[in-house]
């Protein structure tokens, strides 16, 4: 498995070295390599910079005010990220330029100008007024990949309301949670959405996250499949062609702190409750602006398309806020890659003349497996550059996808980054540095990131622990929605003032970063972010199961794969039929990407005399490997018959 793809062990022994193309070099828009030191002697004025290239209602009059854990960004300025968006570029010549190219799975597209989106970004703002959504209030968005969810996303930012966007897999008590959480009076969501030729019951599953108690009043639902017409809620429910029907085409937009939260957005951690992260306005737009405009290169007539979907970070940042912050044209796709076929992802390019492509690994992992046949039915030679994004890409991907796709010419840029950080922190700037297939090169200037041993110092070239990130950044979360000591607990107290991502990197001696894994209980599983003590706790839901406890094993197309192991109450039979059930309510309860790939019985868990199970040695059995130090377990039996039983199945 490993050794097929080349994981960790031939990612340290990549000595390949691709230097910037002659051509994107001359005309990138960052080429000169003294930013970085810049950027050190005065991060504040390197930031300062970026952010005066938005647009502000009022100027900020300090830029940072740093009280460890807490940072302030461009304290006392006002702005909008809608306005930012959108109206500048308006105003500035681009107003006919196209802003969203969109195209359905069922094959009907739609391009929005910057006009456009305007215009229906302040008729919906306006709906959402007229239900009495407010400055300072929070909407639930659970939407597929339509323009509706970009548009209600600015339209939330116009008037001030945070928006929570929940992604479109989840199933209705994962939503349930988050709106019982976020405190939502509005939801927005549509009947359904395409996915593989099949229609996703987004509205089906709205309405039953909101049975009982809820503090939603209002559902907006958008028209996409028709599949819901009779399932409309009298009092509660509104369409979103009836609501914006009447609303006029413009909306003052609110002049917003600069520390006014401008979202939150769910993600997993060590524990099985989601946190919701906080993102502010004036800092989220300065890093999301600065780093498409130097990492993507974003010019005037570029198509650049991201791949992800808008309910994670990564759409939010790099679909939504990053390139329209520039004034580029982002192109958003509803469905799956291969429908009707392999090649839809190159008929996009294609028909579209992208310039830019940002997928994740697992996707050039699949598509490497499905292989060369499928792009090479498809003119390409548009694209310039491309992305990478959600877990370490292992080599022979990176390699694959620079010769398949970008046909040897385009430079790869590996962006790390995490929901918490808001934009990219570590990621090469595509005119300047040599790339290595496998590392995501250096951190972006003005951002200084360390690698720390246990004890906290640093491991220097060569060396391998924990990364961190020293000093505050512009786009960093402000917090965890309702639990601040969790956010002090979680990113704070490893080290003094310095903020842990919780990922494993090495530094090689020419002081490349090499990310290679997350080093708690989350498991990235076709970069999505799922913890195990979520699948842990569906798992014990289910009235046969006694207890349960899962890992991240590798896996050659998913990165990793959840596998659990589950001792069953006394008197249950164990069975495939159990196995299938089990699997079945852990995708009823979080959503279908949490489904176990494996359901191991065990009679019981291998556990420390402290009682705490011993996750390392699972993962030891899964992966087939041989035991690691045992002499910590409470009975070491326990483990090895696990092994005898399931240790050879690899
Ligand atoms: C975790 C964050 C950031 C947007 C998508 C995921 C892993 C992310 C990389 C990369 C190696 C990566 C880390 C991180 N990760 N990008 N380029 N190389 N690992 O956001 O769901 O918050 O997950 O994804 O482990 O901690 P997220």
């Amino acid at each position: 498995m490993v050794e097929n793809t080349g994981g960790i062990e031939a990612l340290l022994q990549e000595d390949r070295t691709f230097p910037p193309p002659e051509e994107f070099m001359r005309n990138a828009n960052i080429k000169d390599p003294n930013v970085y030191e810049e950027a050190r002697k005065d991060p504040e004025a390197f930031w300062a910079r970026f952010a005066s290239e938005l647009d502000w209602f009022q100027p900020w009059d300090q830029v940072l005010d740093w009280q460890p854990p807490y940072a302030k960004w461009f304290v006392g300025g006002k702005l909008n990220a809608s306005y930012n968006c959108v109206d500048r570029h308006v105003k500035n010549g681009r107003r006919n330029k196209a802003a969203i190219i969109w195209e359905g799975e069922p094959g009907d597209w739609k391009v929005y100008t910057y006009w456009d989106l305007q215009r229906e970004v302040c008729r919906f703002a306006n709906g959402l007024k007229s239900l009495g959504v407010q400055k300072g209030d929070r909407v639930t968005i659970y939407l597929p990949m339509v323009p509706e969810l970009p548009i209600s996303m600015l339209a939330c930012a116009r008037i001030g309301a945070a928006h929570s966007v929940i992604f479109g897999g989840f199933s209705a008590d994962s939503i349930r949670d988050r709106i019982d959480d976020s405190q939502s009076k509005v939801m927005i969501t549509a009947d359904g959405g395409y996915r593989r030729g099949g229609i996703v019951p987004l509205k089906q599953n709205a309405d039953e996250s909101l049975e009982g108690e809820t503090p939603v009043e209002k559902v907006v639902v958008v028209r996409r499949t028709g599949s819901a017409d009779d399932k409309m809620v009298a009092g509660r429910d509104v369409w979103w062609h009836d609501l914006v029907e009447d609303q006029p085409p413009t909306c003052e937009p609110e002049p917003m702190d600069s520390e006014d939260m401008l979202y939150m957005l769910y993600t997993s951690g060590t524990t099985g409750k989601p946190k919701g992260i906080v993102h502010t306005t004036g800092g989220y737009m300065t890093g999301t602006y600065a780093t498409s405009k130097w990492i993507f290169d974003l010019k005037e007539d570029d198509v650049y398309w991201c791949t992800a979907d808008i309910g994670w970070v990564t759409g939010h940042s790099y679909i939504v806020y990053g390139p329209l912050a520039n004034g580029a044209t982002s192109v958003m796709y509803e469905g799956s890659p291969d429908y009707p076929d392999r090649d839809r992802f190159w008929a996009i390019v294609e028909k579209y003349g992208c310039t830019i492509c940002y997928t994740a690994p697992t996707a050039i992992r699949t598509f490497m497996r499905w292989g060369e046949e499928y792009p090479n039915r498809h003119d390409m030679s548009t694209l310039r550059l491309l992305g990478s994004v959600g877990e370490p890409i292992n080599p022979e991907a990176w390699v694959w996808y620079w010769q398949h796709i970008g046909g040897g010419r385009c430079p790869v840029v590996d962006t790390w980054w995490q929901t918490e950080t808001g934009s990219i922190l570590i990621a090469p700037l595509p005119g300047i540095t040599t790339l290595k297939p496998g590392s995501a090169t250096q951190p972006f200037p003005g951002i200084e990131a360390e690698i720390l041993d246990e004890s906290g110092n640093p491991v220097g070239p060569g060396g391998g622990g924990y990364l961190t990130i020293k000093r505050p950044w512009p786009s960093m979360l402000r917090g965890i929605y309702g639990d601040p000591e969790r956010f002090v607990q979680q990113y704070w107290s490893r080290y003094p003032d310095t903020y842990f991502t919780s990922d494993g990197a090495k530094l090689d001696e020419e002081g490349y970063y090499w990310l290679l894994g997350r080093v708690d209980d989350v498991i990235n599983v076709s970069a999505h972010r799922i913890s195990t003590m979520e699948v842990e706790s569906a798992l014990v839901d289910n009235s046969k199961v006694a207890e349960a406890a899962c890992i991240g094993r590798a896996h050659e197309i998913k990165g990793q794969a959840i596998v659990a192991f589950v001792t069953i109450k006394d008197q249950v039979p164990t069975s495939d039929g159990l196995i299938t059930e089990l699997k079945a309510h852990v995708a009823t309860k979080i959503g279908p990407m949490a489904r176990p790939d494996d359901i191991y019985f065990a009679a019981e868990l291998p556990k420390t005399r402290s009682g705490k199970i011993m996750r390392r040695l699972l993962r030891d059995v899964a992966e087939g490997r041989a035991l690691g130090d045992t002499t910590t377990l409470a009975d070491p039996a326990v483990v090895e018959s696990l092994k005898a039983q399931y240790g050879d199945e690899e």
